[in-house]
């Protein structure tokens, strides 16, 4: 095997096609049980190694590798690192198509939580089966029964049994999270039933999203954000799943765009505030945009909080490629979902601010992205991949392209 992939699978490019087998480690030699193949491309598992690398470990979870969700367990810390890294200059060669030295030049170090730094996560989604919380297994639709999971906070982990107690009904959704006070939280979009028995079960709130209605205490407060600016939110929003990543990502965004009094932001997928709150502390305008109601409204009572009176305005709209906006942005701060922002060229072409700080946690839509700027004649000046999710193939970044 080659190298790493996206995804955790490791790649060997053969005369016949490429293959992405699951279980294996860059320089091994090994069997693998095709699973299904198409236009030259297989994909498998590995059954069997025969050469080993001497980066192979014992994984640290009795659940791997049957569950999908850390899918770097098999490989020793420090090299996981150097895999991220692999992956992100990858994605700028073969998707942006930029050049070695232009690459080299414009990449920062991977930043990282401390080695060891487990029980990081402070969210996690899950479906029940069977009255259980499971996480889906590697490329199936199969589910797995997670009771404990050492890449959760200890209340997290605490928060699933309570869930366990709370016996749902088989294919409910259910996102939990916890801050630094006791007890998780929980959002269901509805199920009142199961709301109640989460609290009655030791659960600290639950939160149904669907109708607002609430059992004990389902706020969140600073759940990723700083102890300066601490945002509010639910477990029905979104926020980062690690203090690390979140907090990693908000420094790069506030280094990129410097603020100062005059500057004039446009915030694209702003969530409950998690980055507006800093921008608009250092001074900044901000016009900060964002689909989900419900975030809007936690964004628009965190933004209150810092009495940025007329140089804050929070948008609920859905963000596509006929985006109007209020004010002409001089620096435009952008942190989509997965699929990236397809739309961002027709706004460079229409708004002409002088920089983008782009946030990407998918490699292949976030090199996308960069491409189409730099199609427009835009230099990426710096990325900064971070660490969100030490235990997998998974990493993000903070481009900053002027
Ligand atoms: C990666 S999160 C970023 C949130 C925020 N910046 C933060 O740090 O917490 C992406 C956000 O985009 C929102 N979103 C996804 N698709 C959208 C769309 N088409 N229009 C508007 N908002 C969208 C989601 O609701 C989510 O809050």
């Amino acid at each position: 095997m080659e190298r790493i992939a996206p995804g955790g699978r490791a790649l060997l490019r053969t005369a016949d096609g490429v293959v992405f087998a699951r279980g294996g480690l860059p320089g091994e030699r090994v069997r693998v049980a095709v699973e299904r193949a198409a236009r030259g491309v297989r994909h498998g598992v590995v059954t069997e190694v025969l050469e080993r690398s001497a980066e192979r470990v014992a994984p640290d979870c009795a659940l791997h590798p049957r569950c999908g969700g850390c899918d770097l367990l098999d490989l020793a810390e420090h090299a996981r690192a150097r895999v991220k890294c692999e992956i992100v200059r990858d994605a700028l060669a073969r998707v942006a198509r930029l050049e070695p030295p232009l690459i080299e030049q414009a990449l920062r170090p991977l930043r990282a939580p401390g080695p060891h730094d487990d029980r990081a996560r402070r969210r996690v989604s899950v479906v029940l089966h069977g009255g259980l919380p499971t996480l889906s297994a590697p490329e199936s639709h199969q589910r797995v029964s997670v009771e404990r999971c050492p890449a959760l906070h200890a209340t997290l982990e605490r928060g699933l049994a309570q869930l366990a107690a709370a016996r749902g009904p088989d294919g409910v959704r259910a996102q939990l999270a916890c801050d630094e006070r006791a007890g998780a939280v929980l959002a269901l979009e509805r199920d009142a039933r199961l709301a109640r028995a989460f609290v009655d079960a030791g659960g600290r709130g639950a939160v149904l999203t669907v109708d607002e209605r609430s059992f004990g205490d389902p706020s969140l407060i600073g759940e990723v954000t700083s102890d300066a600016h601490p945002c509010r939110s639910d477990a029905g929003v979104f926020a980062q799943a690690t203090r690390f990543g979140g907090a990693a990502i908000r420094d790069e965004v506030m280094r990129a765009v410097a603020p100062d009094s005059g500057t004039r932001v446009l915030e694209l997928f702003c969530g409950s505030g998690h980055l507006t709150v800093p921008l608009l502390a250092a001074g900044a305008h901000v016009e900060a945009c964002e689909g989900d109601a419900r975030a809007v409204r936690f964004c628009r009572d965190n933004v209150a909080l810092v009495d940025a009176g007329a140089r804050a305005l929070v948008r609920q709209l859905a963000i596509d490629e006929g985006l109007r906006t209020e004010r002409a942005p001089d620096v435009v701060v952008i942190d989509p979902p997965r699929a990236g922002f397809p739309g961002l060229a027709r706004l460079a072409d229409q708004l002409r601010p002088r920089r983008f700080v782009l946030v990407s946690c998918d490699p292949a839509t976030g090199a996308r992205d960069l491409a189409s700027l730099i199609a427009r004649g835009r230099r990426l000046v710096a990325l900064v991949p971070i660490d969100a999710f030490p235990r997998t193939s998974h990493v993000e970044w903070v481009a900053t392209v002027e």
